[in-house]
């Protein structure tokens, strides 16, 4: 079964959230619309409503994490939902359980939605089609192949400082081939009918027909800036690196690096934005990190509203079921 037939309940609704690629323009302005009404509960002294009461939401990270794990943990606990945090490194995986009877155990403790990050490609998928009727799966990311929420942030970062997709050029720059976050803003860019969406990479770290994906391919970062609006950067993924795809990273810096100096090539309001975690001096100047166009911490507050939507969206069909 695909992912888009998974993940979604017979009537169109979000049964899982595996992928962006094969979701709708309207289900995904339905995540960035209810994602916007739940910014308001993060900004009260009191940030909780009771929409995941009395469900337990597991969070199961297989691999390391800063921003998915916390703003997903939050999110839970701003819905009200009880939340258990699995200590992988502690946990019988490390005995050799496998991922098919943690699940099974788990489940056993009346586990409503499950958060899984892991280093295989496909486990999300994989965790959904073994799962019981009325429990969820949500990919944290999975192996190079998705990061869905990741992307949803991403595009509500866009949606809050830009407005319009379709009059956009967006910018992805770096090692796009290793790209969980990267494959995921390309579909929901396309989804939302962004003006034009490039890539900006050497070619050894572009997939191959990369145009296939709907993206304009540049090699050049200077070319390639020339007037966008967004600029995303993305860090050298060097523990999915097999043989050497680049020179060095002082090379890679001088080509590819993000400087005050190359961001004049966008356009003077462009913004710039990073997943995290990012590498200062390797792919981006400390000064752009952290100077008047970089929204990249806002894209780590807006998580917790976007994973608050897709939660509570997730939530609707099982209670409705
Ligand atoms: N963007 C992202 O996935 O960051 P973490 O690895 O810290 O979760």
């Amino acid at each position: 079964m695909s992912a888009t037939e998974l993940q979604l309940t017979p009537n169109g609704r979000l049964r899982h959230f595996l992928d962006i690629e094969g979701l709708s323009r309207e289900l995904l302005t339905e995540i960035l619309d209810t994602a916007e009404s739940f910014t308001s509960v993060t900004d009260r002294s009191i940030k909780k409503v009771p929409i995941l009461r009395g469900k337990t939401v597991a969070n199961l990270f297989f691999e390391a994490s800063t921003r998915t794990r916390s703003t997903f943990e939050l999110a839970a606990q701003r819905l009200s939902a009880d939340i258990l945090s699995l200590d992988i490194n502690t946990s019988a995986t490390v005995k050799g359980e496998s991922l098919l009877d943690t699940l099974r155990n788990l489940e056993a403790m009346q586990i409503d939605m499950f958060v899984i990050r892991h280093r295989d490609s496909g486990s999300a998928h994989f965790f959904a089609q073994h799962v019981g009727p009325g429990v969820s799966v949500l990919n944290a990311g999975d192996g190079q192949h998705a990061h869905p929420t990741q992307a949803m942030l991403d595009m509500f970062t866009i949606r809050r400082y830009k407005q319009d997709f379709t009059r956009l050029r967006v910018a992805i720059v770096g090692d796009i081939l290793h790209s969980r976050v990267a494959r995921s803003q390309i579909h929901a860019l396309n989804i939302l009918l962004t003006g034009e969406v490039r890539v900006i990479a050497p070619p050894t770290l572009l997939p191959k027909q990369a145009e296939s994906l709907g993206v304009r391919v540049f090699h050049d970062l200077d070319e390639g800036l020339e007037d966008v609006d967004v600029v995303i950067m993305l860090r050298l993924q060097k523990e999915r690196m097999t043989g050497a795809l680049l020179p060095s990273e002082s090379e890679y810096y001088r080509l590819y690096g993000l400087t005050a100096e190359r961001l004049k090539r966008a356009r003077p309001d462009a913004i710039v934005m990073h997943p995290g975690p990012a590498n200062r001096g390797i792919e981006i100047e400390s000064s752009v990190m952290d100077g008047p166009q970089s929204v990249i911490l806002s894209q780590v507050t807006y998580g917790i509203a976007v994973r608050m939507a897709v939660m509570s969206m997730i939530a609707q069909p099982q209670e409705e079921a």
